[in-house]
């Protein structure tokens, strides 16, 4: 690294300039690795590294043998925008998901299945060593039940975290829980009854999908938009229609697009979703994710009490193991306190003590630094294998952070029949139509670049992108 910058950061800057000075135009042939390694005295797998970036971003392109070249025209290859739903629909997903958790949690050799980041880089040999300490010190006192609506000390970390962003929060607005997933689902019930409409991300997070479903509501789909998440003027129009009581959605970095809302978008959505009396349910699990130079602020930040509820955790960034998520609920924590009671009791008292621990010490900041920049190699190999492997009509989203790239696939690809082909060949892979209330994104899937990636995963998504290839092509021929 020089001057904080990544090597092939250099790599990446010097191509642009020989761009920007017309060194080099489209369809021109790149310098080769090794000169321009000898040119800029670095290795040949650091240049390596910043062409793979660039062919993922579309802007250079392979030819077997040839070299690398830079592309005609800039590609437009993100996922399309999907249409606004008409009618809050009731949901019935459940066996769908079922079957698909089944599918992916097998032994396979390439697992695209599983939005797991940790995996691409856990800090398990800290998080061991922070555990055996803690048993040490506080013995016995581990096996009891812990505080109801958490650790004291954890929400205080929580809350400085929370300080660092510019956001002054009471810590008895916090209420620790098990994971996101409940946080989302105590913050749902706080704000609906049975048969109310929820606004929800399309395509969005399967999870919530579920939550809807068994808490008897109905979900109304907002299509997100490929660069800066929902579309704003797509909920307008569906404010005017419909009664909604609450709205759901990721402004940080959304699953499984991975879009990133601007902070102008987050406050008109703020205000239109104040000025309908409908709370905003923020999932912001992903946030800390961020490829981007800054993270991206919680929409809380900007919000009265009663006006937002943000649902987070640390499965995403630390163990998803440990369970341990939280609510930031100003105007509602009592309710929230109530419902947690009422559902589990209390989280792990050993698992937050621990994280609690993990963060105060710095570790916590010190692995999210590393854990991102893997993520950003992650994405850029696998964006790069998918350009070079998959047909041409292929759309994939950019995400700015997460571990999961959205593709739109040619219409004649049902992303159920491709998951049980590509399943059969030992590559999990999550189907388009789990992130939609609805019948949509049949033709698309999800694919998660949190692993530790290896040769293995770039053989497995060129043998995926035969399989899509033989679809488009069996039905051509019908
Ligand atoms: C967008 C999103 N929200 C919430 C969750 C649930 O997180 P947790 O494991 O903390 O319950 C997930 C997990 O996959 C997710 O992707």
């Amino acid at each position: 690294m020089q001057n904080g910058q990544f090597l092939y950061q250099h790599v990446i800057e010097v191509i642009n300039d020989m761009v920007s000075q017309q060194i080099l135009e489209p369809g021109d042939k790149l310098p080769s690795l090794r000169k321009l390694a000898q040119q800029l005295s670095v290795s040949i797998p650091t240049v390596k590294q910043a062409y793979y970036y660039l062919e993922g971003q579309g802007r250079i392109y392979s030819k077997e043998k040839s070299g690398y070249f830079l592309s005609e025209v800039e590609q437009t290859t993100l996922p399309r925008r999907c249409k606004l739903a008409t009618t809050p629909t009731e949901v019935n997903k459940q066996s769908l998901i079922e079957q698909v958790y089944e599918g992916i949690h097998g032994q396979h050799e390439a697992k695209f299945g599983i939005a797991n980041p940790v995996t691409a880089m856990s800090d398990e040999a800290v998080l061991a060593k922070m555990m055996r300490s803690v048993l040490k010190q506080a013995g016995d006192q581990m096996l009891q039940y812990g505080a109801m609506d958490g650790l004291l000390k954890l929400k205080q970390q929580i809350a400085q975290r929370y300080l660092r962003m510019g956001l002054s929060v009471s810590i008895d607005d916090i209420v620790i829980t098990n994971g996101a997933q409940e946080a989302l689902a105590i913050a749902l019930q706080c704000v609906t009854q049975p048969g109310d409409v929820v606004a929800i991300e399309s395509p969005g997070y399967f999870g919530i999908i579920e939550l809807i479903e068994n808490l008897g509501l109905r979900a109304l789909e907002i299509p997100v938009c490929p660069d800066d998440g929902l579309w704003l003027e797509d909920l307008a129009h569906a404010l005017t229609q419909h009664e909604v009581k609450a709205c759901i959605c990721s402004t940080s970095i959304n699953n499984p697009i991975g879009s990133v809302m601007p902070e102008h978008r987050q406050q008109s959505l703020l205000s239109m979703l104040v000025d309908n009396n409908v709370t905003l349910i923020e999932d912001d699990v992903y946030g800390d994710l961020h490829f981007t130079k800054h993270r991206a602020k919680p929409i809380q930040y900007y919000a009265q009490p009663r006006q937002v509820i943000t649902c987070d955790s640390f499965s995403k960034t630390a163990a998803p193991s440990y369970r341990i998520g939280w609510m930031l609920a100003p105007g509602y924590a009592q309710r929230a306190r109530r419902f947690k009671r009422a559902l589990s009791c209390s989280s792990s008292l050993i698992n937050q003590w621990v994280l609690a621990d993990y963060l105060t010490s710095g570790a916590y900041d010190r692995h999210l630094k590393k854990l991102r920049l893997r993520l950003q190699e992650n994405k850029q190999k696998m964006l790069c294998c998918i350009r070079r492997y998959f047909p041409e009509n292929t759309r994939i989203s950019d995400p700015q952070g997460g571990c999961v790239v959205w593709i739109e696939l040619d219409k004649s690809v049902d992303g159920g029949e491709l998951f049980n082909l590509a399943i059969a060949q030992g590559i999990s892979l999550t189907p388009g139509q789990l992130f939609s209330a609805t019948e949509r994104f049949q033709h698309c899937i999800r694919l998660s670049f949190g692993l530790p990636w290896q040769d293995k995963h770039e053989v497995g998504l060129k043998r995926l992108g035969e399989i899509v290839s033989t679809i488009i092509k069996m039905s051509e021929s019908k």
